[in-house]
């Protein structure tokens, strides 16, 4: 995969508060800590009511999404309603886009009419990064997903998922991630926050043509075959397989992935009998994750997207903070 360009921007302030959210990579175990303790808070209702909405009140929030979304966007709608801000949905596919407008113009324009704080997904590599770049220095960036390149708020919500169910100490932790990695910005988020906050082994299965580049599996464990990335461990992270891929002949067939990757009853049987299992959405059933599994009491996928509102709160609420 193409390394993405560092951001161009700073995602800190020099007083070390979070300006924008672009990429978990390189940012301190302190700041993923506070993130996640001020989304537990939010996931375990502290605050309601009139406290909650005075929060942002008065803050517009902007969605602007190139690539479809189901979770994220609806999660951030959410997230930004519940702490008072008022939201703009854009549609990109009913807008001055498809007549040829840029992504800089199409930003811009929003900023100019008081968007403070863009939520943006998009296909390329760097995109929201550069989108930051020509932006006010007042307007936050979140980025909700470019290219391969990272999904910091999907990376976040799977480590307040991990802490809920395992605590807060990642040193003992061995997770396994498995299946296609090297077109997944959620592994590559993953990834970064996994080492971060001190994961004992990260172990990552996938075909051949699906592990990440060198650079991107620093301190982790490729393992062989499926049996011995789920031997012992505590979390299982699957992730959707691009069926993209198939055309392009980096899988042979659904069937045989399945077989080899494909996470069953009886593999997951393999894994430490109290370990979660994991994974962004959307599923392809019977391909990466069996209904038996996914539908299971130790799949945790329900619970990751509902933790998806709660983490969206803190992360706004801190790029948006006066
Ligand atoms: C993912 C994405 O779009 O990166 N979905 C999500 O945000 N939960 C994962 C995927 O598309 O496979």
């Amino acid at each position: 995969m193409n390394t993405p360009p560092a951001p161009a921007v700073s995602q800190l302030h020099p007083d070390g508060r979070l300006r924008h959210l672009l990429t978990l990579d390189g940012l301190p175990a302190a700041t993923l800590g506070a993130l996640l303790d001020a989304a537990q808070a939010y996931g375990a209702g502290a605050q309601s009511g009139s406290a909650l909405r005075a929060r942002l009140a008065g803050r517009t929030v902007c969605t602007l999404f190139f690539e479809p979304s189901t979770r994220t966007r609806s999660s951030f709608q959410l997230a930004a309603t519940r702490l008072g801000a008022d939201t703009l949905a854009f549609d990109v596919s009913a807008s001055s886009t498809s007549k040829g407008e840029t992504a800089l113009d199409t930003m811009r324009t929003l900023e100019a009419m008081g968007v403070d704080c863009f939520v943006i997904r998009h296909a390329d590599n760097g995109a929201v990064a550069a989108l930051a770049a020509g932006a006010r220095p007042a307007t936050a960036f979140i980025n909700a997903g470019d290219g391969r390149s990272a999904h910091p708020t999907q990376g976040l919500l799977d480590m307040l998922t991990i802490r809920g169910h395992k605590g807060a100490d990642f040193s003992k932790l061995r997770v396994a991630i498995v299946g296609d990695i090297r077109h997944s910005r959620v592994a590559r988020s993953d990834i970064h926050a996994l080492r971060a906050l001190g994961a004992r082994e990260i172990r990552l299965c996938a075909p051949p043509t699906l592990l990440p580049e060198p650079d991107d599996r620093a301190g982790c464990i490729v393992a062989p075959t499926l049996q011995d990335a789920l031997a012992g461990v505590d979390v299982v992270m699957t992730l959707r397989l691009q069926r993209e891929r198939m055309q392009e002949g980096l899988v042979p067939s659904l069937a045989a992935y399945l077989a080899e990757y494909g996470l069953d009853g009886d593999k997951l049987r393999l894994a430490a009998p109290d370990a979660i299992v994991m994974h962004p959405g959307p599923l392809n059933r019977g391909v990466e994750i069996t209904d038996e599994v996914a539908d299971g009491p130790q799949s945790v996928i329900l619970e990751q997207v509902g933790n998806g509102v709660a983490l969206r709160m803190a992360v706004l609420e801190a790029v948006l903070a006066r």
